[in-house]
């Protein structure tokens, strides 16, 4: 894996914007350490010496970001199912992410976990972990293995959460949380720490006023998340009355976005005052669709946040969802959306393809900066994907094809992977 020169030459896709692809067809990336100088029909005489990959007709996409992915939660995908979001923690998540303070099966699943986002399309992640630094250390080093460029978070809990997996007090969680940051911060080249605040029934006022206290200190990125079920926003009145809605439970400490860049998981039942503020802030929306139907939370208006300007990205949310894939997430972005539209509420549109390739590629991959396109400039993340098991050759256009491999496609797809134009194996 090193930063290489190279040319790849076949379909290629990429967001122009929100709303539409930007397509060539058997056409020339140029990869220059790691970033990409443009595609063209021709190979400008500046990189004729570049080694030349032919990929025939197969399509060269952007590699994928998932914005929110809990790895402790991988070993139960699709249990529980039958309940919402609270009894679900309390029944299935707390009792599976205690056991993350056993460094040896930590290690096992994690390694299960990292195995399955190398095969996938993903090439950026931003990961809860759970309370445990050692289990956390390992995911990271797991994570850095891989090749896959991530932010990895030690969650923080200090109270509403069970004896086994509650943090001793406020104090200890963001000592702890100093200390993993020290140890972490410089130490990998892919893979950096995230202050992960569960979410705000999870954490104390005075926990979140520490974690505010540490990311202007240490300038770190947040993820958390926010209005994803109905009783969880009911029980956030409760226990911030002096919030003026859920997000601003967080804007109160620091953490949501203004400085820090944060992202948010689902913003399913969102105010127009809490997403007047997200826009404000520039806070990412990580779109979950596969668990906002698993745990029966709803369906986010995200056809509107894109029309507003809002900054959405894609996350799996295993195990709310049950698969880390993205090419699912999409798919189901669009059919979630399409009954929402339906039942609930016909002035907001359903998804198209090409809304939902621009949150799988630019609009989560926004949040580490220039990736998620193959434009000029961008970092290479890319995939080669192999469609011929169903495509018609010379029947569709390669924005067709792209339509059609959002429905169709799975890891089993993907020919080849490139993280900042350095090959990973999948
Ligand atoms: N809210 C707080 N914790 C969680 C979690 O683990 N998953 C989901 N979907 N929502 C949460
Ligand atoms: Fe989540």
């Amino acid at each position: 894996m090193t930063d290489a020169n190279f040319i790849l030459k076949g379909n290629i896709c990429y967001s122009r914007d929100i709303s539409r692809f930007q397509t060539y067809e058997k056409s020339y990336i140029i990869c220059e350490r790691g970033i990409s100088r443009g595609v063209f029909d021709v190979i400008p005489e500046q990189y004729k010496t570049f080694p030349l990959f032919d990929c025939g007709e197969q399509l060269i996409i952007p590699g994928f970001t998932d914005l929110h992915v809990h790895a402790p939660q991988f070993p139960f995908r699709g249990l529980g199912m039958d309940m919402e979001l609270l009894d679900w923690l309390n029944t299935n998540t707390f009792p599976e992410e205690a056991r993350y303070g056993d460094e040896v099966y930590a290690r096992q699943m994690y390694g299960k976990f990292v195995n399955e986002l190398k095969r996938g399309g993903t090439t950026r992640a931003c990961i809860f972990a759970t309370v445990h630094i050692p289990a956390t250390k390992i995911l990271m080093e797991l994570m850095e293995e891989s090749g896959l460029i991530s932010y990895v978070g030690k969650v923080n809990m200090d109270r509403n959460s069970p004896d086994y997996l509650r943090e001793e007090s406020a104090e200890c969680s963001a000592e702890d949380t100093r200390k993993w940051i020290e140890e972490t911060g410089g130490r990998y080249r892919f893979t950096k720490p995230i202050l992960t605040p569960r979410f705000t029934p999870s954490c104390t006022d005075e926990l979140m006023r520490r974690l505010g206290e540490l990311q202007k200190e240490y300038q770190l990125p947040v993820q958390s998340h926010l209005s994803e079920n109905y009783q969880e926003i009911d029980w956030v009145k409760e226990l911030c009355p002096a919030a003026a809605f859920y997000g601003d439970a967080y804007d109160m400490f620091g953490l949501f976005g203004r400085g820090p860049c944060t992202i948010m998981a689902h913003c399913v039942h969102s105010t127009e005052a809490e997403q007047k503020r997200m826009k404000e802030n520039g806070v990412f929306i990580a779109h979950c669709p596969e668990s906002n139907m698993n745990l029966a939370s709803g369906v986010a208006p995200v056809k509107k946040y894109l029309a507003e300007g809002q900054r959405v990205g894609l996350g799996s949310d295993v195990a709310g969802g049950s698969t880390t894939s993205i090419f699912r997430a999409m798919s189901l972005a669009i059919q979630a959306s399409k009954l929402r539209w339906r039942l609930k509420d016909e002035t907001v549109n359903p998804l198209t393809a090409q809304e939902t390739f621009y949150m799988a590629t630019r609009g989560g991959g926004e949040f580490f900066g220039k990736v998620g396109s193959l434009e000029t400039g961008y970092e290479f993340d890319a995939l080669v994907i192999d469609d011929s098991a169903w495509d018609i050759p010379g029947r569709y256009t390669v924005g067709e094809r792209v339509e059609r491999m959002i429905y169709l496609a799975d890891e089993r797809c993907i020919r080849a992977k490139y993280v900042a134009g350095r090959k990973c194996s999948v």
